[in-house]
């Protein structure tokens, strides 16, 4: 196939298209129903398909149900007064009710642990970022919003313990997927080719 007819082909086009549509949705908007079984299954295999140098498998995705939300919401609220002995109520509610909102929320954690071979941090965190970018492209595809949160809870001990990791493994940031509940369009501008790439 000639350059051109690449892409214009079928499948560069599909590829295109689900990733130029990918933004972010604020996980407030995010409302059921969320993946199936069968569909998160799927989107896991994707996040398998990352690029893993060494075969470490350098991450991990913990599902919180709802049933566990109160748990996440809990320890969000414990990492904010940790830090703040001040904070306020509302602002500890506000902190908390950051677990409640998709029907799906994934967290996502880097295994950053003496492995063989010990790839450096950088890479791991880029197969990481690899792994959710799978996750993310999938359920676009699949028609569901998605949006990533993070913060500082994510490197507090509290969050730490609730999800019962070890020591150099390292919360990431959470992964929010659902139906749209109420389409906000985004108006991010997609940052410039010439802006962030040259030839040496
Ligand atoms: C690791 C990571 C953590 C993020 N955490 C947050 C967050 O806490 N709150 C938020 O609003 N967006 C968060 N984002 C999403 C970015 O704000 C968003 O991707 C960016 O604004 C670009 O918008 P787009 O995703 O629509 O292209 C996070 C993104 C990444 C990669």
């Amino acid at each position: 196939m000639d350059p051109a007819a690449r892409l214009r082909s079928e499948a560069f086009r599909q590829t295109q298209a689900v990733i130029a549509a990918r933004q972010t949705t604020s996980a407030r908007r995010l409302v059921a129903p969320g993946p199936t079984d069968a569909e998160l299954q799927a989107l896991l295999e994707l996040a398998a398909a990352a690029p893993d140098h060494g075969q470490l498998t350098p991450w991990r995705f913990i599902a919180v149900p709802p049933e566990r939300r109160d748990r996440l919401g809990q320890a969000f609220a414990d990492a904010l007064r940790d830090r703040d002995a001040q904070a306020t109520e509302e602002q500890l509610r506000a902190a908390s009710d950051k677990a409640h909102n998709a029907p799906l929320l994934l967290v996502a954690v880097a295994c950053l642990g003496p492995r063989d071979p010990d790839t450096p941090a950088a890479e791991r965190l880029v197969s990481l970022g690899a792994a959710i970018q799978n996750l993310l492209l999938g359920a676009q595809a699949l028609g569901y919003g998605t949006g990533l949160t993070s913060g500082r809870a994510m490197t507090s001990p509290r969050l730490h313990t609730l999800l019962g990791l070890d020591a150099m493994d390292q919360p990431v940031c959470c992964i929010n997927i659902g139906t749209i509940g109420q389409a906000k369009p985004s108006r991010r501008v997609r940052p410039a080719v010439e802006s962030f790439f040259r030839t040496l």
